[in-house]
């Protein structure tokens, strides 16, 4: 149900039986205090404006219009003209009663499937050789609850995880794997996947030392180039390993990747010549020194003079920018994508610039095809830096999550319970993988956000075990009257201002979810989840339920059925596990 898209739809009709012209925008907003009704039309003053008239007056004739057509009959139970021009739009409880109704029998909670693009995400996106640290960890849970949410809504999504599994780099590491199974023969896989990033520094140690073995590399990294089976064997080795490796996070974080959505950087090698050869032809591209680069007015330094980007080097090498003008160029035309979006930190703000605007210059994709970067900012520890261990290194994602299991563990046992051993096994591992994530998700992901153990742990505020837990209060009154979700019929009865505050919020989930998608911050649904936890437990102290009589506590039961299905949909869409019991 999307009561806005509903209220719009009728009152840019009244407003164009009223004068004003047909795509005006009656701008239907939730209105925050209940004098003001639950929706309010804000858009008719501009209209007014626009024709000249008062607002008041052209007011009055959107309501005329509304009331004559009995367009919002059944609907909406009053309309009130207020302030300088604004409608209040105050609901009909029948209406709202029906509403609710349909959404707790509906498997999809009532919300439409009223998107349907092919969107490209390309998201997580971590690199070969290196083990995913906490900097992949929030492009991940972001972009993965981003993504469920968009397909919940109708779209169909085409994961992407840009890994970086190609570079000058794999010379050195190709090189090094041939010296590690040499030393350590059968076991060398096992080895080096138990501690990637320790191989990887191991190798670039080597290097710096060694003037043979960067010899060698760099001799593995043309042969790699010009696609020598023996060095690419080596080299799916070493993808293998890494992607084993991030895999198995997905799989514990609840992840939706799976090794079919890898599309990593060597998948657009063989593209690469074109496009730097079709740049040229366009005159798009010029030698400097050697390289190959693309000068675009909006670049500029300092001194105001256009700045240059390479996408080919001297040595013919390509460049991560080059790369990613493939890729737009393949999503659009090989994938048939509407529209792209990427997350990865702020630091690459600039680089998705340049490299799609020469994507679009260059006519690889059209000039106007929707592609958006979503940043982030960084993980901070609570000293204020960026988030480290205390010896200063990198935390790696298995770790930390290693850590935040131990401390659900004691966190539980601080709790009475009788849960079987098993179950409480369950609990501690969603308390402890939706606290990690949820921490993250329910901030918005434009700022730095500090990583707080205490404060994403505990049972109060905005955080996943109080999520968790008013799930279960909800679940918990289906088990204490005995009856199951689909046993209840019967008509729901809004009477009470607190079912009704219910009622509305628990409508306006759909309106939530594609706030959420559009902006792609998942901080919105988190706090919506949050709010509609708070209306319900307000609901729950003034409305008894269980002690009610027979129609009424059928009625109740029904809205408190619907907030535990919300709360758990809503939850998964951030790819937050419920459990019934905690
Ligand atoms: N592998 C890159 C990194 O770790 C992120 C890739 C993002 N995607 C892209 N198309 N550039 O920073």
């Amino acid at each position: 149900m999307n009561i806005q898209a509903l209220l719009s739809t009728h009152f840019q009709t009244a407003m164009h039986n009223a004068g004003a012209d047909a795509h005006t925008d009656p701008v239907i907003k939730q209105s925050g205090k209940p004098q003001f009704g639950d929706y309010q039309a804000n858009g008719i003053m501009g209209a007014a404006k626009k024709l000249g008239l008062n607002p008041r007056e052209f007011a009055q004739k959107v309501v005329d219009d509304l009331t004559q057509t009995k367009a919002l009959q059944g609907v909406a139970e009053k309309l009130e003209i207020a302030g300088p021009g604004f409608i209040n739009i105050f609901l009909d409880n029948a209406f709202l009663a029906k509403s609710v109704q349909t959404a707790r029998t509906d498997s999809h909670l009532g919300v439409s499937h009223s998107q349907n693009d092919t969107i490209v995400v390309d998201y997580s996106s971590p690199n070969v050789a290196k083990e995913m640290h906490v900097g992949h960890l929030r492009g991940t849970i972001i972009g993965d609850s981003v993504v469920r949410t968009l397909e919940f809504l109708g779209n169909t999504i085409i994961r992407a995880n840009h890994i970086g599994d190609w570079g000058t780099q794999f010379g050195m590491l190709i090189a090094y794997l041939e010296k590690f199974e040499a030393e350590n023969g059968d076991n060398a896989s096992d080895m080096a996947l138990a501690d990637i990033e320790n191989f990887y520094r191991n190798a670039k140690a080597l290097y710096d030392a060694d003037p043979d073995f960067a010899e060698t590399s760099r001799q593995y990294v043309v042969r790699l180039q010009s696609g020598d089976e023996a060095m690419l064997a080596k080299w799916r080795v070493l993808v293998d390993l890494t992607m084993t490796q991030c895999q198995a996070l997905y799989d514990r974080l609840g992840v939706t990747l799976s090794p079919k959505d890898t599309m990593g950087e060597s998948l657009y090698n063989p593209m690469l010549k074109g496009v730097v050869e079709s740049l040229k032809e366009q005159g798009l591209a010029v030698e400097d020194d050697g390289a190959t680069v693309v000068y675009m007015d909006e670049f500029k330094n300092k001194e105001g003079e256009p700045l240059g980007v390479i996408v080919q080097k001297n040595d013919g090498g390509y460049l991560y920018t080059t790369t990613d003008i493939a890729a737009a160029q393949y999503r659009k035309h090989t994938l048939g994508a509407d529209r792209v979006i990427l997350f990865t930190d702020a630091r690459q703000a600039q680089h998705s610039k340049q490299a799609w605007g020469i994507a679009k210059m260059g006519g690889f994709v059209p000039a106007d095809f929707d592609m958006v970067h979503h940043t982030f900012g960084m993980m901070m520890g609570k000293d204020g830096k960026p988030f480290k261990t205390r010896s200063g290194d990198t935390v790696k994602l298995a770790d930390l999550l290693d850590e935040a299991v131990e401390r659900a563990t004691a966190l539980m046992s601080e709790r009475q319970s009788e849960l079987s051993a098993d179950e409480k096994q369950a609990v501690i591992n969603a308390v402890a993988i939706g606290a990690v994530k949820y921490a993250d998700l329910s901030k918005n992901r434009n700022t730095d956000y500090v990583f707080d153990w205490d404060a994403m742990l505990s049972f109060e505020g905005n955080t996943a075990p109080y999520m968790q837990y008013a799930y279960t209060r909800v679940r918990s009154i289906f088990a204490k009257a005995g009856v199951a979700s689909d046993e209840l019929t019967g008509d729901i009865i809004i009477r009470d201002d607190k079912e009704r505050t219910l009622a509305i919020k628990l409508l306006q989930f759909e309106e939530c979810l594609i706030t959420t998608a559009k902006d792609a911050l998942p901080n919105t649904l988190a706090l919506y989840l949050y709010e509609l936890a708070g209306v319900f437990s307000a609901f729950y102290e003034h409305c008894p339920i269980l002690s009610a009589e027979d129609e009424v506590k059928n009625s109740r039961l029904q809205l408190a059925d619907l907030t535990a299905k919300t709360l758990k949909q809503g939850l998964e869409l951030l790819g937050i596990k419920t459990v019934e019991r905690m």
